[in-house]
């Protein structure tokens, strides 16, 4: 999987991506990550790379020739690439479009910062991906946020250790609550049924305790989440508890 990042800010992408599970998969070559400063793509002297925009208003605006001419030069290269534009105003990311983005082979990623980009950049771009209802003053961390979580679904970048099936979302819910040792902490016991040794009963408990918490904390997720009989059935019974999570 190849990551093109074009973006006025690359050293922003250094130290984040150089250790733990990202900077082992780059150096295994399991992925690859390209800065590309949008700057050497500017023209003239001062290589401008904004400009006030037009019909008045506050902040600069992106030009869209220096973009598009980074994009244009990534896209004569092999392979294919799908070319993402960062912006608040694009499809909220979600654990589905990690897992679709996961399938391309090349992702060119455009950061944009300052109030925006010209809208004529749009012509390059296959889709806007945004990470959530705020404002970041650039589209560089949630770059990195995109490149993380899409990294993290190439087979081999996590080991079996870390698999991310368990993860969540990857199911439509939270995940279940984890321990390690000790059994009893500050007064607060491991729930028995993890030490059991019964892998069905700790199997159902995990399940019903995810399912609990997604209940508890959102909400939004159980509609859309696709649940079995029992799971509706463990959920039926939720309802009618008053135990806090
Ligand atoms: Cl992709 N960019 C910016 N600037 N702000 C954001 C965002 C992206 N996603 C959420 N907020």
């Amino acid at each position: 999987m190849i990551f093109d990042i074009l973006t006025l800010f690359p050293e922003m992408f250094l130290s984040p991506l150089e250790g733990s599970i990202i900077g082992k998969a780059r150096q295994e070559g399991k992925i690859t990550i390209n800065l590309i400063n949008i700057r050497d793509y500017a023209e003239g002297k001062h290589r401008v790379t904004d400009d006030y925009p037009y019909g008045g208003g506050q902040g600069m605006i992106m030009k869209p020739e220096p973009i598009i001419r980074g994009v244009e030069a990534l896209l004569a290269d092999k392979p294919k690439a799908q070319v993402i534009l960062m912006t608040p105003q694009g499809t909220p990311l979600r654990q589905e479009v990690v897992k679709r983005l996961a399938q391309h082979a090349r992702l060119i990623i455009i950061c944009g910062r300052y109030e925006g980009v010209d809208e004529r950049v749009r012509a390059v771009v296959d889709e806007e991906i945004s990470i959530g209802d705020y404002v970041l003053t650039g589209g560089e961390l949630a770059a990195l946020v995109l490149v993380d979580a899409v990294a993290r679904m190439i087979p081999g970048v996590l080991g079996d250790e870390e698999a991310s099936e368990d993860d969540s979302f990857s199911q439509g819910l939270l995940e279940y609550p984890h321990y390690t040792r000790p059994r009893e902490f500050a007064g607060r016991r491991v729930p028995e049924v993890l030490i059991s040794g019964d892998h069905q009963a700790i199997e159902q408990w995990r399940r019903a305790e995810a399912l609990r918490r997604t209940w508890k904390r959102r909400p939004d997720l159980i509609s859309r989440a696709r649940l079995s009989d029992e799971d509706q059935r463990i959920l039926e019974k939720l309802k009618g508890t008053s135990e806090t999570d």
